[in-house]
């Protein structure tokens, strides 16, 4: 028994096959109904799918408070996050690929292209998460990319994370036609509200979804609240 649990913006704690996953674990946003100093679980492994400050988030004081998570990201950001935390063995740097070797860590990841940018290099990533129990793909910020449509032939896609806020990423009709070429069992809505430029009705993310690609639940969370499978 697994869970997906978001806090607001692109910010995941996922439970998978007993293994505690953050991906881009921004905790302290303004719509997540605590900080991250509040958040207590011991946490396995954290996943940043790019170097934009609202993904990379709290994962330095994570990272050292939680002595043995490890980190992964694309090859460049896992480095200088390496840095700043002041521990080069945790953060594996990785790339778009086939799975990552993570020592102790039973999980598959594998990053896949985002259509977005960086700051400093590095390429954004998308990443799908493959366990026993689930696969859970988080999109990262992504523009609609017919890549999307390679994951969902080769891959089941359980939970599909994606954004729908416009403006950075994908809106809602885009993200509809992303959840139908990842042929994803449930949709999750993520990245808005958090600012007003990025404000968007998950309703009309469900009505597209419904009309683009009728076999995909669409599950609405509340920050804080959990999907659980
Ligand atoms: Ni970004
Ligand atoms: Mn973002």
């Amino acid at each position: 028994m697994g869970y997906v649990r978001w806090f607001g913006h692109s910010a995941f704690e996922i439970l998978l096959d007993g293994y505690r996953v953050l991906v881009d674990p921004w905790i302290s946003n303004p719509k997540s109904p605590i900080s991250v100093s509040e958040y207590k679980e011991r946490v396995d492994l954290i996943i940043v799918t790019h170097d934009h400050g609202d993904h990379t988030g709290d994962v330095v004081e994570l990272m050292k408070r939680n002595k043995d998570a490890r980190l992964v990201a694309v090859y460049e950001l896992a480095n200088s996050l390496a840095e700043k935390i002041g521990d080069s063995s945790r953060a594996i740097g990785a790339n778009i690929g086939g799975p990552v070797k993570i020592d102790g860590v039973d999980l598959k990841v594998m990053f896949f292209p985002a259509t977005h940018s960086a700051t400093f290099g590095g390429t954004p990533t998308s990443v799908l998460l493959q366990g026993k129990e689930a696969s859970i793909y988080h999109a990262g910020d992504t523009g609609l990319t017919a890549e999307m449509q390679l994951i969902g032939e080769l891959y089941t896609v359980d939970i599909a994370l994606l954004p729908i806020g416009g403006h950075f990423t994908m809106d809602s009709y885009q993200a509809a036609k992303a959840a139908q070429l990842l042929r994803a069992r449930v949709a999750i809505p993520m990245h808005y509200d958090t600012f007003p430029v990025i404000q968007a009705d998950p309703n009309e993310f469900a009505e597209y979804v419904k009309k683009m690609s009728p076999e995909t639940k669409v599950v609405i969370l509340r920050p804080g609240e959990k999907y659980e499978f």
